[in-house]
């Protein structure tokens, strides 16, 4: 059976997967309460990739998510993964294009994120949407890595 991926508004029912998704594929120490508070403050900036299979009974599930938020009076990128076999497949694009527009519609115009300096992936990942490398925050992680802030004008 045909396996369709579709980018829809996070809500409730989701978020147990979110969390799922969020720990499974993000190195961080984001807790389980930290992500429910997000959640509650900023869900409208949450989207999530579900797998679909045409005809099946089954429901769809969760492979993918990104979490947007407001920092500082602009957008702000707390968490996005996209499960290993879903990967390079264009959904994290989708998924942070979905959020961008979404900030834009409220005039948000500048998007920023932290990712730790040794995640090149999703450093990679980033350059290729836009972002540009602002700034590095020293031992910004808990196990003392630093983060590298990125930004995008939109
Ligand atoms: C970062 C992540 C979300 C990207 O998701 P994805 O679905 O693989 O990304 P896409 O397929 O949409 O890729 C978009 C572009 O980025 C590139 N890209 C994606 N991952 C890359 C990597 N690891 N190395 C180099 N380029 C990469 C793709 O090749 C593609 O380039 P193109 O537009 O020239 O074809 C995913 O790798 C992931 O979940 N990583 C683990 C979690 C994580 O580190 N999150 C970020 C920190 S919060």
């Amino acid at each position: 059976m045909a396996k369709q991926i579709k980018i829809r508004e996070a809500v409730d029912k989701d978020l147990r997967d979110i969390v799922t998704v969020w720990k499974r594929n993000i190195k961080t120490i984001t807790s389980a309460s930290d992500i429910f508070d997000l959640f509650r403050d900023f869900k409208k900036y949450f989207f999530v990739a579900v797998s679909t299979v045409s005809n099946s009974k089954d429901g769809d599930s969760v492979i993918g998510f990104v979490g947007g938020a407001i920092r500082s009076g602009h957008g702000h990128i707390s968490g996005i993964a996209v499960d290993k076999e879903y990967r390079t497949q264009g959904n994290g694009k989708s998924l942070l294009n979905t959020v961008e527009r979404d900030f834009l519609a409220k005039k948000l115009e500048k998007v920023t994120l932290e990712v730790r300096i040794s995640n090149r992936g999703a450093r990679r990942f980033y350059e290729k949407q836009g972002y540009k490398r602002a700034y590095t925050v020293r031992r910004y992680y808990a196990d003392g890595e630093d983060a590298v802030v990125y930004a995008k004008e939109m």
